[in-house]
Formats: C-alpha cells, structure tokens, sequence
C-alpha cells in the first residue's frame, strides 16, 4: 500500500499489522532512548491546511522519533496566501525531496488529489490522510482501535478482540469523518455498531454504511438503547464550524437529550470506558468530571496511543522504500 487515505479496502490482516506495529514503536517510547534509525535520511511534510492539536504534532513527533526530518506547513505563512495552488504547493515540497506527505484539509479528497498527483508523475511519494472535510480520518480510527483493543489485550492488540463487543458513537455524526473511519474499522469484524444523535445530525442514509460488512450497524435518535450495556461509548465534538447559524439542537438541548453524564452511563456496562477524538466542548457532548475521571475515561491514553500509531504507519508506509 502506496497511500493511506481511507480505511474503507481495509482487511483484518492489514489493521493487526498496524496494531502489532503501534505495539512494539509503544515499547520505544517508553525506552530510554525513545528513537530508531527507521527512516533516518527521509522527509516527512506535515502539510496541514486546516487548525490541528494532536494529529499535526503527533504526526511530527512521531517522523522524529523514526529519525525522519520534517517539515510544517501553515497556510497563513506560506505562499498559498500568496495565490500557489495546493497541488503547486505539494509538487514544491516534492520538489524538495519529501518522501512523505500528511495532508489535512477542510475540503473531503483533498490528499486523494495530491496522491493521483504524485503517482501521475511517477513519483514515489505516499500520502497520508490527517483528516478531510467529512471525508475520513484514518489515523484517528486507527489510534481509537490500539487503544481499546490494549485495553482488552494489553499484550497481543488485534481486531478480533472486538467480536461481540458493543460500541456506541455518539455525537455530530453527520460532520464527522472521524465517526466514517470508525464505522469502517469497527464494522470490519462481528461487533455491533450504534450510532446515535438527534435527526439532523444522522440522517438515514449512514444505514446504508452497514451493507455488507461482517458487524452489525444501528441507528438511533434516542440515547438509551444505544447506551444499553455498551461496552464502550465514543462521544464526538458538535462541530460548530461546520453548522449553519441556527443550530437544531441548540447546545442546552444536545446536552440534555444526548449529553454522556454519569447517570446516563449506568445504563452502560458497568466497566465501560469513554473515548472522544478530541478536542472536547467541556460540558455539551460529555460532562466536565467525566471527561477527567481515569475510571471512565480513555481520552488521554487515545492521545498517548497517536504517537506510537502513527510511527507504524510512517513506518509501514516508509519503511519499503528504505534501500
Ligand atoms: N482528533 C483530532 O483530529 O484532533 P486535532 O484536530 O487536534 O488534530
């Protein structure tokens, strides 16, 4: 594989080899020297045209931590101001000798583009996906899956781990590409799936993301059956910047009918762990204490998993052109 852009052609084979891959890059980080010489000599290219935490510094510590070099875009102070197209902007930055380019984009095929690009003119560039418009957020999904499947096998992380779990999305389903990766991943063994939100934030049409696939996917615009005896509950960001001005729900209404609260987790199993992809809006999609309580939540150790998951795919992806 080339380019990692979706997860959708993903197979089982390929996401254990990430998560056995994350797994032992996990043991490096918590070594003394922190590094390999992996992809000493090759060039990682953060290029993030949209605002980003985790996913832009994660990407980048991780290409240091493998010895890559790495470069970092930021629109406002690059040429783009100045009118460079992005294609222009990635043949530049190949032009420099990058091997590797991690893409964000506010706009859904964005690093697809620039992959048909690269191969186009024969180069051996891959690209990354760091996540576009409503489109996908491989990476992200992937980080999710190392860290509840260390959960359940600290040792041996693999997707299988998954079947007969139930695992309930829970927020602005209908904006999130990191909710479309997920659904990928989380369908692609026996699990079941529940996505729930208000009407206009999951429309009908996600059923037909289920088709097909070996897990089972639901629908639900009440909290309480997808919270029944969940094994695991990922709460989502209202995406305000994506919504209109009048927003249905409003905030208070979201909270109150679709906000995780302690009370509300009851209906869960009683060992049940919370995930959110970050960053959080304290207080609407998931309450302030429950996002900070270790017995509950998941979402500093999503952040930690980042860095070693995104070292296996640097290095997965890299690692064949290495002479
Ligand atoms: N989860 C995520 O993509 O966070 P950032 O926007 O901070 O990268």
């Amino acid at each position: 594989r080339r380019h990692i852009l979706s997860l959708a052609d993903f197979t089982s084979d390929e996401y254990n080899a990430i998560l056995q891959t994350a797994l032992s890059f996990r043991q490096v980080l918590n070594s003394r020297t922190k590094k390999v010489p992996a992809l000493q000599g090759q060039v990682v290219a953060n290029l993030f045209f949209e605002a980003s935490t985790r996913t832009r510094n994660s990407f980048e510590l991780a290409a240091k931590r493998l010895s890559a070099d790495t470069l970092n875009f930021a629109p406002g102070s690059s040429s783009l101001s100045k009118g460079e197209t992005i294609l222009d902007t990635a043949k530049t930055y190949l032009a420099m000798g990058t091997d590797m380019m991690v893409i964000r984009h506010q706009q859904a095929g964005v690093p697809q583009a620039i992959a048909s690009e690269m191969d186009r003119l024969n180069t051996k560039v891959s690209v990354l996906n760091a996540g576009d418009g409503q489109h996908a957020h491989p990476s992200q999904a992937l980080l999710d899956l190392f860290t509840i499947c260390r959960l359940l096998d600290p040792d041996n992380p693999r997707i299988e781990l998954l079947e007969g779990k139930k695992i309930a999305i829970v927020g602005d389903i209908l904006h999130s590409r990191v909710a479309r990766s997920n659904i990928w991943s989380l369908t692609a063994i026996d699990a079941e799936l529940h996505l729930v939100s208000s009407p206009t934030l999951l429309p009908q049409y996600f059923k037909c993301f289920g088709e097909g696939r070996p897990g089972k996917l639901f629908l639900h615009w009440e909290l309480e059956p997808a919270l029944k005896d969940a094994d695991f509950v990922m709460t989502l960001r209202l995406q305000r910047e994506r919504m209109t001005q009048h927003l249905l729900p409003s905030l208070r209404e979201y909270h109150q009918y679709y906000g995780i609260t302690r009370d509300r987790l009851k209906l869960c199993k009683p060992d049940v762990k919370i995930l959110h992809p970050g960053p959080v809006n304290r207080g609407v999609e998931l309450s302030s204490e429950l996002m900070d309580d270790p017995e509950f939540s998941l979402i500093s150790q999503q952040v930690t998993s980042g860095v070693a998951v995104r070292m296996a795919l640097l290095y997965l992806i890299g690692g064949g052109k290495q002479e």
